[in-house]
This record gives C-alpha cells, sequence and structure tokens, in this order.
C-alpha cells in the first residue's frame, strides 16, 4: 500500500489483509474530479484565513489545477494501492509540491472531504439523468405523434377493459417521468454543499470564509459539523428516487414485453433491441426489457442496503458509511443505461394496427361502459343500467351474438330504451374514445 494519510500513532505496519478489506479506492476513484475540486476551494479558504501564504496558496492551486487536467484528459493514474481516492490525490500533490503539500489537510478531515465530493459527484449524475430522462420523454412524445389514432384496449387486471388511445397510454409514462423529474430536482435543491465540518467539531476557521460560489458551485458553511457528516439522508433520497424511477421503467417493459408475444401481437420490436436463442433459431427475444424489469431487484436492494447500513449508526462518521457509494454507483449507471436504451427502443417499436384493429372487433364487450352511459342519459339509474349491459353482454357471449346485429325487439328484451341504429353508431372505436372527454389532450 502508498503512503497512508494517517499512521504516526501506529508501531506495525497495517495487515495486508486489513489494507484490502478497507480500502475504497476501486470504487470512489469516481471521484477524483470532485475531490480536486474541493481541495481547490479549500485552498482558497485557507489563504484567506492566513493558515498558508498566498505564495503557497498560488503553488497548490496551481498544482491542484495541473492534476484536475490530467483527470479531466483521463491521464491522471489511479493508484489502486492507495487506501482511498483522498490519499491517492494527496499522494499526487505530495510528489509534486513536496513539504508545502502536508499544509493542505489543515483544518480539514476525509469525513467531510468524502462527503463535500460526493454531493459535487451527484450533482453531476443528477444533471445527467434529467437530460436523459428528458430525451426518453421526446422519443415517447415522437411515438405518440407517431401512433396517432391508433386505439387500443384499455386494461385493468390484464383484462380488457375500455377502450383508449395508444397515445394515452404511451402519455402516462411521460407523466411518471415528469413526476420523477420533480423528485429529482427537489433533491437537487435541497442537497446543501457544506465546508467546514472537520472530523465532526468544526474547525478554527471563521464559519464566514467557507461561504463561496464559484464556477456554478455553491458553498455553505455547515450550521451543525455533527450532523453534516454523519448525513447520507441525499443518498437514500437520491437512491429511493432512482428506484421509482427504475419502477416506472420496468413497468413499460413489462407491457412491452406482453405486447410483443405471440398472442398479443400488438408491437414488434426492432431487431437491433432484440436477442436471439443458442439453441431455438425462430426466437427473437426481449431481453433488453427484461433486464429493465429485472434491474429493479438491484435498484431496490441499493437502496436497503443504503437504509440498512445507516440504520441505528451512532452519530459522527463511521466506516460504515464508506458503503454507501457502491449500491449509489450501481443505481446511476443502471439508471442512465436504462433511459438511454428506451429512448431508442421506443422510437423503433412497429406497430401492428391490423392485429390491434382485429383484436377490438372482436370484443364488443370493451363498449359495455359506453352503452351504461347511453342508457344514463336516457334516464335510467347507473346500477340499473350497469345490470341491464350486464346481462345483455352475458347473453352476447353465450349466444354467440354480436350486439350490433340485434334488432329493436331482441334489443327491447333487456329494455325498451335501446334503438339498434343508436347503439349501431355507438360501438365505433372512435366514437368510444372521444365520448371522455375527461382527458385533457
Ligand atoms: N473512504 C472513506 C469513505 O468513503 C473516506 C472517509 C474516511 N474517513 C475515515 N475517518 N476513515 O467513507
Amino acid at each position: 500500500m502508498t503512503k497512508k494519510m494517517w499512521g504516526g500513532r501506529f508501531k506495525k505496519k497495517t495487515d495486508p489483509l486489513v489494507e484490502e478489506f478497507t480500502k475504497s479506492i476501486d470504487y470512489d476513484y469516481k471521484l477524483a474530479k470532485y475531490d480536486v475540486l474541493g481541495s481547490i476551494m479549500h485552498v482558497l479558504i485557507l489563504k484567506k484565513s492566513s493558515l498558508i501564504t498566498n505564495k503557497e496558496a498560488e503553488k497548490l492551486g496551481s498544482a491542484l489545477k495541473k492534476i484536475y487536467n490530467r483527470i479531466e484528459k483521463k491521464k491522471f493514474a489511479i493508484d489502486r494501492k492507495a487506501e482511498d481516492i483522498h490519499t491517492n490525490i494527496q499522494n499526487a500533490i505530495e510528489k509534486e509540491l513536496g513539504s508545502l503539500a502536508l499544509k493542505l489537510h489543515t483544518a480539514r478531515s476525509r469525513n467531510d472531504q468524502v462527503l463535500f465530493d460526493l454531493k459535487l459527484f451527484c450533482a453531476a449524475e443528477l444533471n445527467n439523468i434529467q437530460g436523459l430522462s428528458l430525451a426518453l420523454m421526446e422519443s415517447l412524445k415522437t411515438v405518440c405523434k407517431k401512433a396517432k389514432g391508433i386505439i387500443i384496449p384499455g386494461y385493468t387486471h390484464l383484462q380488457h377493459a375500455q377502450l383508449v388511445y395508444l397515445s394515452d397510454y404511451l402519455g402516462s409514462f411521460i407523466e411518471m417521468l415528469e413526476r420523477d423529474n420533480k423528485r429529482l430536482e427537489n433533491i437537487k435543491n435541497s442537497m446543501k454543499l457544506t465546508l467546514g465540518a472537520g472530523a465532526l467539531a468544526g474547525t478554527p476557521i471563521d464559519a464566514k470564509l467557507y461561504k463561496k460560489e464559484a464556477k456554478g458551485i455553491k458553498i455553505e458553511p455547515t450550521t451543525n459539523p455533527i450532523d453534516t457528516v454523519s448525513d447520507r439522508d441525499f443518498v437514500i433520497e437520491i437512491l429511493s428516487m432512482l428506484s421509482i424511477l427504475g419502477m416506472h421503467l420496468s413497468r413499460l417493459a413489462e407491457d412491452l414485453i406482453i405486447w410483443s408475444t405471440k398472442e398479443f401481437n400488438f408491437v414488434e420490436l426492432d431487431d437491433a433491441f432484440a436477442t436471439g436463442s443458442s439453441l431455438m433459431p425462430q426466437k427473437k427475444n426481449p431481453d433488453v426489457l427484461e433486464l429493465i424489469r429485472g434491474y429493479t431487484g438491484t435498484l431496490n436492494g441499493n437502496l436497503i442496503s443504503v437504509l440498512t447500513m445507516m440504520k441505528g449508526l451512532s452519530l459522527g462518521y463511521n466506516r460504515d458509511m464508506q458503503l454507501d457509494k457502491p449500491p449509489l454507483f450501481s443505481s446511476f449507471e443502471i439508471i442512465a443505461q436504462e433511459l438511454q436504451i428506451l429512448a431508442k427502443l421506443v422510437e423503433r417499436l412497429a406497430w401492428n394496427r391490423r392485429v390491434i384493429k382485429k383484436r377490438i372487433e372482436e370484443d364488443e364487450a370493451l363498449y359495455a361502459t359506453d352503452l351504461v352511459y347511453y342508457l344514463i342519459k336516457k334516464g335510467v339509474p347507473f346500477k340499473r343500467a350497469h345490470d341491464i349491459i350486464g346481462k345483455l353482454v352475458k347473453f352476447s357471449l353465450d349466444k354467440g351474438r354480436k350486439i350490433k346485429g340485434m334488432k329493436d325487439t331482441e334489443l327491447a328484451k333487456f329494455s325498451n330504451k335501446f334503438k339498434h341504429s343508436e347503439i349501431a353508431r355507438l360501438l365505433d372505436p372512435l366514437v368510444s374514445v372521444k365520448s371522455r372527454i375527461s382527458i385533457k389532450r
């Protein structure tokens, strides 16, 4: 292991098993850029509080900027033997500046450093997710436009219920994504970026000096450093929001899986977004959609993992908290991939208009509720109308008789309010969907 950020009070070398077990560099290397940004801010504060001279600040600042540029250009070599990214970067600065680098950690602890880095990382990732979900919404809007006029059976309990526009069905996913976006926005706005907590007790630097705004990053002084270093609410909130978002995507995935079966055949996936079978040559499988459905397990697990890790932790930093990162990184990655894939996949869906139309024609019961409204308009109370139509539908199904083909005399056995000519006009998909005017289109 390379040089540690501690060690003075230790006589023995750390056991290699302990080094391996405790290190986080294998995943927290992702925080490199944000760690350097935090250090750049910290140098300015040390200068203002006269803990380092202007000249020292300048040297530290330019060494940090060099490292920052190297990270940006992917030329910064992550030291996999370092305990964590904070140690890795501290060692890199020491290599660059020698003893001056030893002043950088003045009035700072990895406990507030890691929190600062993680919040900056989250802010960037949240923006990324927001952009990707807006792109998926755009794709869904395009699909809605292309699907104009397609009427599908709407389902409850996965049974035919009432006719709906396909665009209204898809539009409901846009609404879900809008709610997800609101949740995301709220988290972004409530995530306070603080400095000055130190290990847990604050620092000897005036709180005013921690108030800073530079390059779009707004830093505030901590108001309670014990809480600041102990808080991982933002991680849990993000994981919860990503879980809900993933659950929404899994519901879209599930319907597309069902609709692309031979039995439904409403839609066909583009070849580029389907997979085959190693044994059965005819197969075209929706593996992508199944994984989107399956990953909800990982997303929910990630949330539960951090919630459980935090439960009952005594106040102050505990090393347990290092374990917030793998689940957080995992959920961000999964959702980013899912949003990107779905944006392409939905745009390339081929809708089988002919099959959908036929399926609707086969099932007059889809108009049952419309027929109830017809009787209500003629003064029949709802409950009675419900009963009459129930009997009519049962008769039609049992006898294999189309309601549309029934004469006035036959219809009169159920209600004398029925008129064949009116019923025939009513049993039309377009008339049905257009009669529902409570939908804002
Ligand atoms: N790798 C640690 C984490 O991710 C950084 C903070 C370590 N602090 C400490 N006191 N050991 O949480």
